[in-house]
């Protein structure tokens, strides 16, 4: 499977950041993975543009679940694919705790994004309570069977799946070696259960304070199939040497 290194820029970036884009194409013009910046929406037309014909794939961070119409602030995944963008991160803990979204607005979402042929990257975490009571695998367990689409779409390439535990984002901690490997190798076996044994092949990302000095051993782990980044992807500097890490890994 070829490994995805995916940068969230969240609600950061401005015309003058655009740069960094094309030091990170400088920096990976063929990296042995998969590399995608999710930028916010105002750049992402202008980004594609700047990406079109390298290895730099560009996404949404968000998208509704109908094809058009009525929605005042809401964009639809084919208004992503037109802007250029071939994934899109859904289900973030952000927007599930700023919008209220449920499994089953991600679920319908997710459903929507397949069908225009995005590939979703579907998030899951638990919080640092859920945590300290001893239910993070009961609550992924309930995360991913509410909010990923009934079918594995045509190839399981088009679907994927990022841990984020919602206390490692943005805090500079991180789970440890043992506690990431423990929710990803459920996470696989779930899957397994769900869409057959074709969801071996699905990229399974963490995500969560990763940067170049945690990639590597973060990326050696059994069923890490690449990262989901945060603050170190706004910058070339910080997020080429993880894309490094993860296509030696
Ligand atoms: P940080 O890498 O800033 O912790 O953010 C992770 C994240 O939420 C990516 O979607």
């Amino acid at each position: 499977m070829r490994k995805l290194a995916a940068g969230n820029w969240k609600m950061n970036g401005m015309s003058v950041d655009l740069a960094e884009i094309a030091k990170l194409i400088d920096a990976h013009p063929a990296p042995d993975c998969d590399m995608l910046i999710c930028p916010p929406t105002t750049l992402l037309s202008r980004m594609a543009e700047r990406a079109a014909g390298s290895a730099l794939q560009i996404g949404g961070q968000d998208c509704h679940a109908a094809g058009n119409g009525a929605h005042t602030g809401d964009i639809s995944p084919a208004m992503l694919k037109d802007a250029g963008a071939s994934h899109v991160i859904l289900g973030h803990s952000e927007r599930r705790a700023d919008h209220g979204e449920t499994d089953a607005s991600v679920q319908a979402k997710a459903a929507a994004a397949q069908a225009i042929g995005l590939v979703a990257i579907v998030c899951v975490g638990e919080t640092e309570a859920q945590r300290d009571a001893g239910t993070t695998l009961a609550v992924i367990g309930s995360q991913l069977a509410g909010s990923l689409p009934a079918t594995l779409a045509t190839v399981p390439d088009a679907l994927v799946v990022a841990y984020e535990p919602v206390w490692a984002i943005g805090t500079g901690r991180t789970p440890t070696l043992d506690e990431i490997a423990e929710v990803h190798s459920f996470i696989r076996d779930t899957l397994v259960k769900r869409y057959g044994a074709a969801a071996q092949e699905m990229r399974l990302l963490y995500g969560g304070s990763v940067k170049a000095s945690n990639a590597a051993a973060i990326f050696a782990l059994p069923h890490v199939n690449g990262a989901l980044v945060g603050g170190a992807s706004l910058k070339c500097a910080d997020f080429a040497p993880i894309v490094t890490a993860l296509a030696a890994s």
